[in-house]
């Protein structure tokens, strides 16, 4: 009798036991395709992107591959892209709307860094997920900001500079506009340059929203003080393309070295033509399909009560107040040397559009 009842508390263990692990590898199941475990809220998933313009050439093609990257992933998705024309008034009231409409996550390129704190504080009460996008918004504990290595694109910037030869070591800089907070980390990286090579910046001008014709009035009120420049520091390259046209106004384009960012076809044909040095090459592509990925996951999210994470973002950085996940993409400094391998190999742009004006 002993040994039987001693045997079926045994088998009784072992079924508990095994009532567990299954229990357990449900959960687990659960976990890893929680999207059917819950109804969703909505019947398709639904992308609020903000963007701040489209005036500079790279923001299309961001949009453009961010939308078409989601049709691929969910082509139920819809993509709501709202366009606020560099006012940030018409961009808060841009994301109240998407907030509305139900959106299930937001994307946005900021106008201000700091402008967007109650937009933000109505999206996390309404349990929507933010993604900054390029730009960083701050104090606001968004869910993810992917972008580039900012820092990285002043310090190549900066090192292209001094391996160019700067002979009185002197450069000016015509940076973007302070509420990008992108700004602020880029010259980080390139007055880091400047001090480590006692090259003295004569000034720091911020175009205010990125207005190229801010920094052209600038030179053109400052031409004295360029005459022992060597070179210029533009935030982007679509301020050089201004800076470049007013300098030939005064003879002196050609005398002042050039340094931008976005690789605009503008600037890739004059850095095959030698009338830049440099520009930074960063693959919005991949920047504009990663962030498609974490909008859909979080979005599904949103949709189906799930907590999943996002994959390949081990980064953080700080937003003022807390410490936000970001996820970044490395920028490449293009010069006439590498031109061919970074930007044309890459289909940025094709060869016959980089070399139009070089004959050989
Ligand atoms: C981006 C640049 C862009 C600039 C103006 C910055 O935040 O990082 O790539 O040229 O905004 O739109």
């Amino acid at each position: 009798m002993k040994v039987r009842f001693g045997k079926i508390k045994r088998l009784e263990v072992i079924s508990i036991l095994m009532c567990i692990m299954l229990l357990l590898s449900g959960c687990q199941g659960a976990a890893d395709d929680d999207k059917a475990a819950v109804e969703p809220k909505s019947d398709h998933l639904l992308i609020g992107m903000s963007i701040d313009s489209f005036l500079i050439e790279r923001w299309q093609r961001d949009c453009d591959v961010f939308v078409s990257e989601v049709r691929a992933i969910d082509p139920n998705a819809e993509v709501n892209v709202q366009n606020a024309n560099g006012d940030i008034d018409t961009q808060i009231s841009q994301i109240k709307y998407l907030i509305e409409k139900g959106a299930d996550v937001l994307v946005i390129v900021c106008i201000d860094s700091d402008g967007l704190g109650e937009a933000m504080k109505e999206a996390k009460e309404a349990g929507i997920p933010v993604i900054a996008y390029d730009r960083l918004i701050n104090n606001s504990n968004v869910d993810l900001y992917i972008s580039f290595d900012n820092e990285m694109v002043g310090t190549l910037m900066g090192e292209a500079l001094v391996d160019s030869e700067l002979e009185n070591k002197k450069v000016l800089m015509l940076s973007g506009p302070t509420e990008d907070s992108n700004v602020s980390m880029i010259e980080k990286g390139f007055t880091k340059v400047m001090r480590d090579n006692d090259v003295e910046i004569i000034d720091n001008f911020h175009a205010a929203g990125w207005r190229a014709e801010e920094a052209s009035g600038y030179l053109s009120q400052h031409t004295r003080e360029l005459e022992d420049v060597d070179a210029i520091m533009c935030g982007n390259d679509n301020i050089a393309t201004t800076v470049i046209r007013t300098l030939s106004e005064s003879r002196l384009a050609g005398k002042i070295k050039i340094v931008g960012q976005d690789a605009d076809l503008e600037a890739c044909q004059r850095v095959v033509e030698g009338t830049q040095v440099m520009t930074v090459y960063k693959p919005v592509e991949k920047l504009a399909q990663n962030a498609a990925r974490f909008a859909i996951t979080l979005g599904n999210n949103t949709r189906f009560g799930t907590t999943t994470a996002l994959k390949d973002v081990n980064e953080t950085i700080s937003d003022g107040t807390y410490n936000v996940p970001y996820y970044y993409i490395e920028p490449i400094a293009v010069n006439e040397n590498n031109i061919d391998e970074t930007i044309i190999e890459s289909g940025f742009h094709t060869r016959d559009e980089v070399y139009l004006n070089v004959t050989d």
